[in-house]
Formats: C-alpha cells, sequence, structure tokens
C-alpha cells in the first residue's frame, strides 16, 4: 500500500534549486535510505513532506488523496512525523515531557489546570518499551546518551501513532553501540507498519535496515534501487557522480 508519493517536486530558495523534479513513492513498512552529498536537498526534500516548506512545483499524495500542507501540524495531522537532524529536544526537561512537547497532558487540581507528569510517565514508559528502548522516562534528558536522545525523538512519533516518520541524520553522531540501538528502533517501527524515510550519510546504517535507496545529486533524484540489488560501491559513485545516473 502507497502511503505517500511525491510527484515533481522541486524547490527553489531564490537562486538556489535545492530540490528539481524529484519524484518518490513509500509504501507501509518500507524503510527508504535518502542518501547524497552536503548540500544534495536531502533535508529539504523531508521538511517538504513535513509541511515545513511548500514546494515551488509538483504535488503531495497521502494515501492516494493529494495534500497541500500549509504547515506542519497539517502534515502531522496527516500521520507525518519528522525526527530533525538537530534533535529539538529541551536538555532540563526530563524524557516523558520531552515526548510530550507541545501536547502536555493536563488534569485539574480543584480549580487549577496542572500537568499529569504521572500520567505523562506512564505513557512514555510504555512507548519506550513497545520500542524496546531502555530510556527511562523520568532521566532528564541533559544526562542522555545520543542514542537515548533519539529514543525519545522517535518515541514521539509513536504518541500520534504516526504511520509515516522522517529521520535525519539519526546516527550522525553517536557511539557504535548507540547506533545498533537507533537501527533496531529503525527496524522495530518497520515492524508496526511504519514507512520510514531514514537520512544518512552511513553506508553500513543505510544498508543494515533499508529496503530501497534513493540517491539525490545536487537536488535531483539520480537513483532508486532496492537495496537487496545494489551495493556500498554502486551507491557511493551515484553519490559522487563516478557512476552516471539511472
Ligand atoms: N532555508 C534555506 N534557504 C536557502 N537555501 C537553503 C535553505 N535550506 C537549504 N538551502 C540550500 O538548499 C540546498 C540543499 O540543502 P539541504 O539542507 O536540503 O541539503 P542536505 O542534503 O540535507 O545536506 P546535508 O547532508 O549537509 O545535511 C543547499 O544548497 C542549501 O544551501
Ligand atoms: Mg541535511
Amino acid at each position: 500500500m502507497t502511503v505517500l508519493r511525491l510527484e515533481g517536486i522541486s524547490k527553489h530558495f531564490g537562486a538556489i534549486h535545492a530540490l528539481d523534479d524529484v519524484s518518490l513513492s513509500l509504501k507501509a513498512g518500507e524503510v527508504v535510505g535518502l542518501m547524497g552529498d552536503n548540500g544534495a536537498g536531502k533535508s529539504t526534500l523531508v521538511k517538504i513532506i513535513a509541511g515545513n516548506y511548500r514546494p515551488t512545483h509538483g504535488r503531495i499524495f497521502v494515501d492516494g488523496k493529494e495534500t497541500i500542507f500549509h504547515r506542519p501540524v497539517e502534515a502531522r495531522e496527516s500521520g507525518i512525523e519528522i525526527v530533525y537532524q538537530d534533535l529539538a529536544l529541551c536538555d532540563n526537561l526530563t524524557a516523558a515531557v520531552n515526548v510530550f512537547l507541545g501536547r502536555e497532558l493536563t488534569r485539574w487540581l480543584g480549580p487549577f489546570r496542572i500537568l499529569d507528569y504521572s500520567a505523562m510517565n506512564q505513557t512514555a514508559a510504555r512507548l519506550f518499551r513497545e520500542l524496546k528502548s531502555e530510556t527511562r522516562p523520568r532521566s532528564h534528558v541533559k544526562e542522555m546518551s545520543g542514542g537515548q536522545r533519539q529514543a525519545v525523538a522517535i518515541a514521539r512519533t509513536r504518541l500520534s501513532s504516526a504511520n509515516i516518520v522522517l529521520m535525519d541524520e539519526p546516527t550522525a553522531a553517536i557511539s557504535v553501540r548507540q547506533v545498533a540501538e537507533v537501527l533496531n528502533l529503525v527496524r522495530e517501527l518497520k515492524r508496526q507498519g511504519v514507512a520510514v524515510v531514514l537520512i544518512s550519510h552511513r553506508m553500513p546504517d543505510v544498508f543494515a535496515v533499508a529496503d530501497r535507496i534513493v540517491v539525490l545529486r545536487r537536488g535531483t533524484k539520480v537513483a532508486d534501487r532496492e537495496a537487496s540489488k545494489s551495493s556500498p560501491e554502486e551507491i557511493t559513485g551515484l553519490i559522487t557522480g563516478a557512476i552516471e545516473a539511472l
């Protein structure tokens, strides 16, 4: 089942053509590795899917229905969640509160509406458990490793039961052991039928989890390959331009 289809997406920032005529489709439970050199347009593409940017040209279909997102909240309402390159988490708050940031649970205490920490801790604990992550809801994010921070950001996407999760460089700045944890989170999302777009510069990570690999070069899609029918060497060649497109 195709959950997302992009048709001829272009994005211009003034004179810069960040994306040029990119088409892409995504099925439920499919992991697509999105690769390309610095400035190739990867983040711009996922930001368009997440409603951060409007495309200059092109159409977006969610579950077969043409959609225009004016704001990120509209994409979220369509089941699309994004984990940003620079994980926007609040260091001085707990894991659970970060999971609920912007959609905090509250309860009434007499005439006052107060934050319902116990409900947030319980739900966050369940989400971490479902993701098979050992992150504890009450831990402060400032004391967490990069991998645990990723778990918090990914748990956020489960709150809304999103069926499309976009991840921008989740394994860029973390240790080997934490990379394995994050890749397990991706596999867990896939197992739950979530479609994942994984942006990464790390070839082994992409080949470890991706069903399909899409390569952008200077804003153009130059390859869309089944991972099992490609190789790190071929993908590297496509990224650098040593191998010609399609
Ligand atoms: N808000 C913006 N305003 C102007 N130019 C932008 C903006 N965002 C991105 N660009 C430009 O668009 C191009 C694509 O950028 P993008 O961030 O999508 O690349 P990327 O593939 O994610 O790179 P990286 O691997 O370094 O994260 C670059 O030339 C970049 O400078
Ligand atoms: Mg980027």
